[in-house]
């Protein structure tokens, strides 16, 4: 069986795909499965063969020293997509919270050059279309726009080729935060309240939208970009000034923003498996190095840590999982997906925050942490992650 391995994309999220994939590669047993890498890169071209295999060198080595975001952010025309994709792909330094972040973000900037990666190489790129002919099946590993919230998923089906992981719906869906929590709410899942504007109303009449959150919500809040992940371009506002501060942030990502009343909480991950009949892995714990657990604290500092399974009692334990099958249902979800609760501290009051279609996947990661706890190898799951597709 001949898999495509697809990874990098333009989202912020490029290095870490590059992460997921290797362990996916590295996992795929070759006895049973000839593996073709194909790579995406900064500026959403497609490369196959020798020219892929450079980009596996892109992943966390050039973490630690981003290009810096904020030339590329204040930059002109931040108002179209193009823009905003080059904003996400300044990514991780944009997106650090504090100037403490910021900074650590930044040291080392000399010592690699990230954006050797993104140089193209005269005739290396190649159609889509092209790259996955005589494919059996797609695995795309991509996290983020472009790769996690349908687009891809939607050349694929045009493509007529089987992939792994959600279908367009699910993905844009999921991909949404605002889109996700109306769906979320209507098959009555709890979650934080909220409220959320556009870019447009933002720029036009700031004093109504801050007037808005201020009714609905009290302080701490998160500001997000509405379609993002990672923790990029988020920040909790804990007054007036951050919240203008944080929108302002939020909206040069993407052309909406959601802001959420914050929850004093703990972090309960659970992992879904399954097409019509997804079964829950055991839930586990984050315990973020961070005041919350933002970019840094997901990727760069290793000081994060996850306890499988959840410290929490069985009753809470059970409400999770149920809770995490209903979410990825109600998206009509594919394949595999990582729901994420928040527990509220002192009542165990269990709130869905999201749901990751294509979650990370190193071997380090909840995702597959979850799966192994619950008995099922890495091996095994990508394994099954394929029979899914193909079926
Ligand atoms: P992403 O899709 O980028 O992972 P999340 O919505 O999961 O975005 O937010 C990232 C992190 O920010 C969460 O893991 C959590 O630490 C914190 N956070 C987000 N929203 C809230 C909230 N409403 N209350 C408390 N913490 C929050
Ligand atoms: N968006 C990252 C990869 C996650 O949810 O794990
Ligand atoms: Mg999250």
């Amino acid at each position: 069986i001949r898999v495509g391995v697809v990874f990098g994309g333009k989202s912020g999220e490029h290095e870490v795909s590059i992460e997921s994939a290797k362990s996916v590669m590295e996992a795929l047993d070759r006895t049973k499965y000839d593996v073709v890498p194909i790579a995406i890169d900064k500026h959403g071209r497609w490369h196959s063969g020798d020219n892929a295999v450079r980009f596996l060198d892109g992943g966390w080595a050039t973490l630690a020293a981003p290009r810096s975001g904020e030339a590329l952010l204040t930059g002109d025309g931040m108002a179209n997509d193009a823009a905003g994709t080059e904003a996400q792909e300044a990514g991780t330094g944009a997106g650090a919270q504090d100037t403490g972040t910021t900074a650590a973000l930044h040291d080392g900037g000399e010592q690699i050059n990230s954006s050797q990666a993104l140089q193209p190489v005269g005739g290396s790129s190649v159609l889509p279309g092209h790259v996955a002919e005589s494919i059996d099946v797609l695995f795309p590993v991509l996290h983020g726009s472009y790769g996690e919230d349908g687009t891809v998923q939607g050349m694929f089906e045009l493509l007529d080729i089987p992939y792994v992981g959600a279908g367009v719906a699910a993905s844009a869906v999921g991909m949404d935060k605002i889109l996700m929590k109306r769906v979320f709410a209507a098959v009555g899942l709890p979650q934080v309240n909220y409220v959320y504007c556009t870019r447009t109303e933002w720029e036009k009449q700031p004093d109504l939208v801050i007037s808005r959150v201020e009714e609905a919500l009290s302080y701490p809040c998160f500001v997000k970009p509405a379609n993002l992940g990672s923790s990029v371009g988020i920040s909790k506002a804990k007054s007036r000034e951050e919240l203008s501060q944080a929108i302002v942030l939020a909206a040069r990502y993407d052309r909406k923003v959601i802001i959420e009343e914050g929850a004093n909480v703990r972090e309960v991950e659970v992992a879904v498996l399954g097409n019509d009949e997804p079964k829950a892995s055991v839930a586990g714990e984050v315990v973020p190095s961070n005041e919350f657990y933002d970019y840094r604290a997901k990727y760069l500092d290793g000081e994060s840590s996850l306890l499988i399974p959840a410290p929490v009692s069985g009753e809470v334990m059970d409400e999770i999982r149920r809770l995490a099958v209903l979410a990825y249902q109600a998206v009509d979800c594919s394949g595999l997906a990582r729901v994420d609760f928040f527990v509220e501290k002192g009542t165990d009051r269990v709130l869905v925050n999201e749901i990751n279609t294509m979650p990370g996947f190193t071997r380090f990661s909840m995702y597959p942490k979850l799966w192994e706890a619950t008995g099922l190898s890495y091996r095994q799951l990508i394994d099954a992650l394929l029979s899914l597709a193909i079926d």
